[in-house]
C-alpha cells in the first residue's frame, strides 16, 4: 500500500529510527522486522523502546524468544524467532503459546518473522539491508500492509 526507502548511515540513525517509529505504535499493531543477522533490527526496537521511556536494559530475546515491556498502558511484545527451524510448519509457533499475545491490546515486533509460519499477518514490515560496501552503514524499507500500517506511516512521515 505504502512504502518508502531510507539510508541509515550510521547506528545513531537506526536507533533515530526506532525513536520516530515509537510515535505510531497503536494497539493492536503487529510489526515484522527482517535483514541479515547484525543488520540492527534489535537496534531499532532499542530506539523505539527508548522513546517509549523504557530505561533499563534493552535485551535481545534472540535467547529467550520474547521480551515484554509494559510502557504508557500499551503491551509491547518483542519477539525473535532466529532459533526457530524454519521448517514451514506453524507448529513451532504455536507450541510456544505466543499466538494469544498477538490481540488488539498488544503491540507486537517480530524478528526472523520469516522463521514462523502461522505468524500472524505484519501491517508494517521493515526490512534493512546491509550494503555490500564496507562502513556503509543501513539501508531500510517500510512497506505499509494494512490501513493500521498505513496509517502509522502517514503520521510517521509528517514528523
Ligand atoms: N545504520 C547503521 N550503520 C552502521 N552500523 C549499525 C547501524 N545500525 C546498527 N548498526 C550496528 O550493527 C549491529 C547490529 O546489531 P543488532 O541490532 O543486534 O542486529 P540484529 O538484531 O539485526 O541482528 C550493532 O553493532 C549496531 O551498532
Ligand atoms: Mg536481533
Amino acid at each position: 500500500m505504502t512504502q518508502f526507502t531510507l539510508p541509515l548511515p550510521t547506528e545513531a540513525d537506526t536507533l533515530a529510527l526506532g525513536g520516530a517509529l515509537a510515535d505510531c505504535m497503536v494497539p493492536g499493531l503487529v510489526v515484522y522486522l527482517s535483514g541479515e543477522l547484525g543488520a540492527g533490527k534489535t537496534t531499532l526496537v532499542r530506539g523505539l523502546l527508548r522513546k517509549l521511556g523504557v530505561s533499563g536494559k534493552v535485551k535481545s530475546p534472540t535467547f529467550t524468544l520474547i521480551e515484554v515491556y509494559e510502557v504508557s498502558r500499551l503491551y509491547l511484545y518483542h519477539f525473535d524467532f532466529y532459533r526457530f527451524t524454519g521448517s514451514g510448519s506453524p507448529r513451532e509457533f504455536i507450541e510456544t503459546g505466543f499466538r494469544e499475545h498477538f490481540n488488539p491490546q498488544s503491540v507486537c515486533i517480530v524478528e526472523w518473522p520469516e522463521k514462523a509460519a502461522g505468524l500472524p499477518a505484519a501491517d508494517l514490515r521493515i526490512e534493512l539491508q546491509v550494503p555490500a560496501e564496507a562502513d556503509s552503514g543501513r539501508n531500510v524499507s517500510i512497506f505499509a500492509d494494512s490501513e493500521a500500517g498505513a496509517s502509522c506511516l502517514k503520521r510517521f512521515t509528517m514528523t
